[in-house]
């Protein structure tokens, strides 16, 4: 199959550029490497560098390579930087995404969306949330996510597309942007590895959906290859406390790191975990990495490099 896949040399879409590579589908990427870096590809990958902000540059690229689906992960990520600019947030998240449609729409492509389980539903949703809840975002990138998969929606009733949503839960894993919705394990495995005491927000009661990459690249092919619309949420279905998280990765490095207990973060969501029963009956999907399993993955990672320092 011919995949483009945007934001292909991110912390998810490069996992994922590998697995359709190893299953030989042929995979361009399309990323203008603000957080991304090519470096992390197959040398034999071909990376453009544009914008999704750049239509006729993408519907350019889409007319040249012709693919079949597209996996649309490019994005601004960082939350509290949508609150500081969502404008800017709003021109990648909503109208790159629209761009990507209409590149879609010119070669008859299927598009395969990365929206947001995380940042969607609100602080009022029921644990675990179902696709079914009306999402009440609490930050600009929630807002944007979930105005994408309107137009999503719109252009599959338009023009009788099978466009595809995952709400994708806390994603944590090797390559990780500590920036991200989980960026937590990462910074937390990089805090540990250094000896130094991680910080916890509020009382550390906090949970969220934590999801290990390599069961989000198995959605995205099964996504790729289901081949019908719909709007599925990808998580465990298990919330998870900050503490707790800690604590296993505590047992992971073999020493128990004492948490520094900060004032809780204005605005963060007290509980988020999906309803993941939609995508287990449709897709025959489900989350197969326990939690100690993928932070065993994502520490031995963060051993072998770099290890992160920021303060969390
Ligand atoms: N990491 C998570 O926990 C999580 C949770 C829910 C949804 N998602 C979604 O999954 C997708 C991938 O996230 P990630 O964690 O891998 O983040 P990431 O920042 O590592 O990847 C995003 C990629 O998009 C690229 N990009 C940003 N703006 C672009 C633009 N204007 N044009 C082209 N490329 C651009 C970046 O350079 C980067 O490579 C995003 O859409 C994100 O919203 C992530």
């Amino acid at each position: 199959m011919r995949v483009l896949v945007t934001g292909g040399a991110g912390f998810i879409g490069s996992h994922l550029t590998d697995a359709l590579l190893e299953r030989g589908d042929a995979v361009t990427v399309l990323d203008d490497l603000s957080t991304g870096l090519a470096g992390r590809l197959d040398p034999g990958v071909a990376v453009h560098r544009e914008s999704v902000t750049d239509a006729v540059a993408l519907t350019r690229l889409a007319e040249r390579i012709r693919p079949e689906v597209i996996c649309h992960l490019a994005a601004r990520i960082d939350v509290r930087a949508s609150v500081a600019d969502p404008a800017a947030d709003a021109g990648v998240n909503v109208v790159g995404t629209i761009n990507v449609l209409e590149a879609a729409r010119a070669v008859d492509a299927r598009v395969v969306f990365a929206s947001t389980g995380g940042a969607l539903y609100g602080a009022d949703a029921e644990i675990p949330s179902p696709e079914g809840l009306t999402p009440e975002p609490e930050a600009p990138y929630g807002t944007a996510k979930y105005c994408a998969e309107q137009y999503i929606g719109l252009y599959n009733r338009l023009y009788g597309t099978g466009h595809t949503v995952l709400r994708l839960g806390n994603v944590y894993g090797p390559r990780q942007d500590p920036a991200g919705e989980a960026g937590v394990v990462a910074i937390f495995c990089g805090r540990v590895l250094l000896g130094r005491r991680p910080t916890v927000f509020g009382d550390g009661a906090q949970t969220r959906d934590y999801v290990y990459v390599g069961d989000i690249v198995e959605a995205f092919r099964t996504a790729v290859d289901h081949g019908r619309p719909g709007v599925w949420n990808i998580g465990t279905g298990v919330p998870t406390s900050v503490l707790d998280l800690l604590e296993l990765i505590g047992r992971t490095a073999g020493h128990a790191p004492e948490p520094l207990f900060a004032p809780a973060r204005p605005g963060e969501l007290q509980h988020s975990a999906l309803d993941v029963t939609r995508a287990t009956a449709e897709l025959k999907w489900c989350a197969r990495t326990s939690l100690a399993a993928g932070i065993a993955k994502t520490y031995k990672w963060a051993e072998a490099g770099e290890p992160i320092d920021a303060k969390c």
